[in-house]
């Protein structure tokens, strides 16, 4: 089997880790593993199959003779780096909001759209972590029965801002806890026994961008610029695993029965739904998972057509990691990680045509 140079940017972050952990887990395809991340950790050293290996910075020269480079360091190392390493001849998968909304770059959940993985031109974005488990969770009813509408509200955990964020829930937990007051850093409020409906910055329309990216790229995913989407996003003081209530109004009425059975036939889903002895998902039993978990599906009484249902998934596994790398398999399983000249034509027509993501300074 033909094994793959790949070099993960932002390798000691809270998805860089994950990235390590999945690509062990799954014998990803690799012949050799470049640990990449700023100058802070150059030296620093993480284990990989019982082998250390030494982190070294993110230069241009990084991507020479790499095949496939994922990235997880943010929207503007994303920027900077990614053309330059895909003109290296390299495929970049990258889990940051750069690329995202470009026309011309593919934006991919394997279990439902793999195939626009094949119109890449040498970057590939993974999607917002609560975009991913929601569709991954209602595209296989869609097929079914179109969906015209989508209100969802989400409970979303605080790895999924970094490890900073992981290290100011503790701190001010324990500050609480000891009745001292707290500092916020990372977030404006506290967030320790907290919950904050802010996610990202806000924008003009009143929605906040985490609330915009769950509208946009849910559409885009599902080929579906029709369906109306308003969202919720909230930070909870939870380490892993992103909750959320989400109500669809479908074109024709679907029972709770019907949703069960066709979810519980679907990739990457797994049903859980015992409402009388407290069966749900949550959390706490989902971090570390790989599924999307669903469960509390009823009947939205407010309209003839309407479900309601929970959907909870580990934002740092299908949310980020595992998706990137399952996104790399793809491209692998059906060659489509191409010669390096057909890259670098690829890459020059991105880099050169009018959505040229290095002159969009859209944020993270
Ligand atoms: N966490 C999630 O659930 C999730 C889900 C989807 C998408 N994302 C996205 O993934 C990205 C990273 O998230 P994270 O949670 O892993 O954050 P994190 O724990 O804060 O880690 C950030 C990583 O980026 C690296 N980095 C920072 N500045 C750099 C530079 N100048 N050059 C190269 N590397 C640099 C850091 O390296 P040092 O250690 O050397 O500073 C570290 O490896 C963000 O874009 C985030 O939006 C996260």
């Amino acid at each position: 089997m033909k094994k793959y140079k790949v070099a993960i940017v932002g390798a000691t972050g809270m998805v860089g880790r994950e990235f390590i952990k999945v690509l062990e887990q799954r014998d990803f395809p690799a012949s050799s593993l470049q640990l990449l991340a700023s100058n802070r950790s150059i030296g620093r050293k993480l284990l990989v199959k019982n082998k250390e290996i030494e982190v070294q910075e993110t230069v241009p020269e990084s991507f020479k003779g790499i095949d496939i480079a994922l990235f997880s360091a943010g929207a503007e190392i994303s920027r900077y780096f990614s053309p330059i390493a895909a003109q290296s001849g390299a495929v970049v998968v990258d889990n940051s909001s750069a690329f995202r909304m470009v026309n011309s770059v593919p934006l991919v959940v394997p279990e439902i759209n793999p195939e626009d993985i094949s119109r890449h031109r040498g970057i590939i974005a993974n999607p917002n972590c609560s975009t991913i488990q929601m569709v991954v969770a209602i595209y296989p009813l869609h097929q079914v029965n179109p969906i015209k509408r989508i209100i969802a509200t989400t409970y979303q955990a605080v790895s999924g801002t970094g490890s900073a964020a992981v290290d100011e829930l503790t701190t001010q937990a324990k500050q609480v806890l000891d009745g001292q007051n707290t500092i916020p850093h990372v977030y404006p409020h506290q967030i320790a026994f907290n919950v904050l409906p802010e996610i990202d910055v806000f924008l003009d329309n009143g929605y906040t961008k985490e609330e915009w990216k769950m509208v946009e790229e849910t559409k885009k995913i599902m080929h579906a610029d029709d369906i109306a989407i308003s969202a919720t996003c909230a930070r909870v003081p939870v380490y892993t695993g992103h909750s959320m209530a989400v109500n669809l109004e479908f074109s024709q009425p679907m029972s709770p029965d019907e949703a069960r059975r066709i979810l519980a036939q679907a990739p990457g889903v797994k049903v859980v739904d015992e409402p009388v002895i407290s069966l749900y998902p949550q959390p706490w039993s989902v971090a570390g998972t790989d599924e999307v978990f669903v469960g509390r599906i009823r009947v939205d009484t407010s309209h003839p057509n309407g479900l309601v249902m929970w959907i909870v998934a580990d934002n740092l596994r299908k949310g980020a990691a595992l998706n990137t790398v399952q996104i790399a398999e793809e491209l692998i399983e059906r060659e489509w990680v191409h010669p390096r000249e057909a890259a670098n034509e690829r890459t020059r027509a991105i880099v050169n045509s009018d959505d040229n993501p290095l002159q969009q300074r859209r944020g993270d």
